[in-house]
């Protein structure tokens, strides 16, 4: 049985699955008497090697992120590129081989390391990277020849950004997390920095946000779970998390004040906790999966209450169904091809009619495969209970509302009759936020001179920002090695 133990199943005897994953893998299926629910019968199914997509130059960088992000029209990918850092957006459209000569995005003098697209715009990305910048970028629904230029340019943090994510209900509000310890919200249409938000001491391993957008949770290296109200800068709840030194986790479960993190122990276990977010005291539970050594990248689906366990390095993907604080083994879903990087579909674009719940795309060496996670039904008709109404492509809030203190929930949409994308304006960022170009023009008239006067005591005001930022933490550093130095 595929078990999951201790803590985990406390079902008395497990569900039916079997798992059709890739062909390498033989058929472990088992059986048992008993199926708790709707998703007791989810199979994972890799998609034909001509459906996949191959050649893609994946990113060799160590930082830690899931380096591929997926939405209904492109993935994009942190690409291996010489001179500076890009990534690829590539059209869901062009399976097979990727061509050599593909038109990368561009800009970053760094590694890129971590991008996201906005929930309510297909053609519209965010990046960070090494270089500390965060950029915005339109996306051509035609794959052209020439490498693609941010159109907004975000350069206030003073070291690497390593996540960016947009906000799940306010059009183009946008959370980065850098390695000069603060993480910032902008208005990317505006193309201002709108909150900083300190209180991590160490690198920010992962952030995430909460159903209606109003919470992030993060994951630091100082093995800290932090849940902060960030338009106020504050932490409503912090609490000591896993105790080893390696990557840890965060998701939200669903809609709820859950949360689950992953991590190692002390003794470099593998461990899943799950968490009241409004008291961390300790987790309501705490499991070790196993030694294996690989950081685990979590995913929750709201509406099939699965909880999706992908081990870097591993090939399996493992989930399991969660209720009333309980996780309970599903099954697995099983490959010889190890994965580099993992993400998963927004629900609106999956393929309804063949009950597909969940699809995964897959990074391994020089291949994305998209995997698809089904529950065989004989009924050609509409499964309700399988997809309830689920988070549509359309904004609950401006920006300026949000930043203003309204707080809305997702809009929902029904599956019942396909999806089709809502009728979107093309993203026109406001002058101001256009990016400068990074080349120094000479200037020819008194008009040129006052705007290079003015753009360069900007640039002064954001550095001397900097220098302050940098000498709160350097404080902060030093009350910490007091209180470690003994006396
Ligand atoms: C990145 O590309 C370079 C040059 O093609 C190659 O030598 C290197 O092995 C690649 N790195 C990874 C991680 O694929
Ligand atoms: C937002 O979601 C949180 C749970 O994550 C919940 O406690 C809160 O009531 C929600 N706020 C609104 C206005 O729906
Ligand atoms: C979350 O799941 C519940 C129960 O399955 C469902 O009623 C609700 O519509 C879902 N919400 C979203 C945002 O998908």
């Amino acid at each position: 049985m595929a078990s999951l133990s201790n803590s985990f199943s406390s079902l008395p005897s497990l569900l039916l699955i079997r798992c059709l994953a890739s062909s390498a893998l033989p058929n472990t299926g088992m059986k048992a008497d008993v199926s708790i629910s709707k998703t007791s019968h989810v199979y994972g199914t890799v998609s034909r090697r001509e459906l996949c997509y191959d050649n893609v130059k994946v990113s060799g960088n160590a930082w830690d992120t899931n380096l591929i992000k997926v939405n209904p029209k492109f993935f994009s990918l942190n690409w291996n590129s010489s001179g500076g850092g890009a990534f690829a957006v590539i059209p869901l459209s062009m399976t097979g081989k990727i061509p050599d000569a593909l038109p990368l995005y561009r800009g970053h003098s760094a590694a890129v390391l971590d991008t996201d697209f906005s929930p309510f715009n297909d053609n519209l990305i965010a990046s960070g990277a090494e270089d500390s910048k965060v950029f915005i970028y339109t996306i051509p629904d035609e794959l052209g020849e020439v490498d693609i230029d941010p159109i907004v340019r975000l350069s206030s943090h003073g070291r690497k950004v390593g996540q960016v994510l947009f906000n799940p209900v306010a059009e183009n509000v946008l959370l980065s997390a850098s390695a000069d310890l603060t993480m910032k919200l902008w208005d990317v249409e505006k193309g201002v920095e709108k909150q900083e938000i300190t209180g991590h001491l160490e690198i920010i391993q992962s952030v995430a946000w909460n159903y209606n957008g109003t919470l992030v949770a993060t994951t630091c290296r100082d093995k800290k779970l932090r849940v902060f109200d960030v338009r106020s800068n504050k932490i409503v709840q912090q609490a000591d998390s896993h105790q080893g030194v390696k990557g840890s986790r965060v998701v939200w479960l669903g809609t709820g004040d859950r949360l689950a993190t992953t991590g190692f122990s002390k003794m470099s276990d593998r461990q899943v906790n799950i968490w009241d977010s409004s008291n961390l005291e300790k987790p309501l539970k705490s499991t070790n999966l196993d030694t294996s050594s690989g950081v685990i990248m979590p995913f929750f689906d709201n509406d099939s209450n699965m909880l999706y366990l992908a081990g870097k390095g591993d090939g399996n993907i493992r989930y399991y169904e969660y209720e009333n604080d309980e996780m309970f083994t599903l099954s697995e879903f099983g490959s010889n091809t190890p994965q580099r990087g993992l993400a998963f579909m927004p629900k609106r674009a999956l393929n309804v009619n063949d009950c597909e719940i969940a699809r995964a795309y897959k990074v391994s060496n020089g291949m994305v495969e998209p995997i698809s996670f089904t529950v065989p039904r004989k009924s050609d008709s509409f499964q309700a209970d399988l997809f309830p109404d689920c988070i549509g492509d359309e904004a609950s809030l401006t920006a300026d509302a949000w930043f203003g203190g309204e707080t809305a929930s997702p809009k929902l949409i029904s599956l019942e009759k396909g999806y089709t994308a809502s009728a979107k304006k093309e993203f026109v960022a406001s002058v101001a936020a256009q990016a400068a170009e990074d080349i120094v023009t000479v200037p020819k008239s008194d008009k040129d001179y006052q705007e290079a006067y003015h753009k360069l005591r900007q640039e002064n005001e954001d550095l001397k920002n900097q220098i302050a930022q940098k000498d709160v933490k350097i404080r902060l550093l030093e009350v910490q090695l007091e209180q470690l130095t003994p006396a």
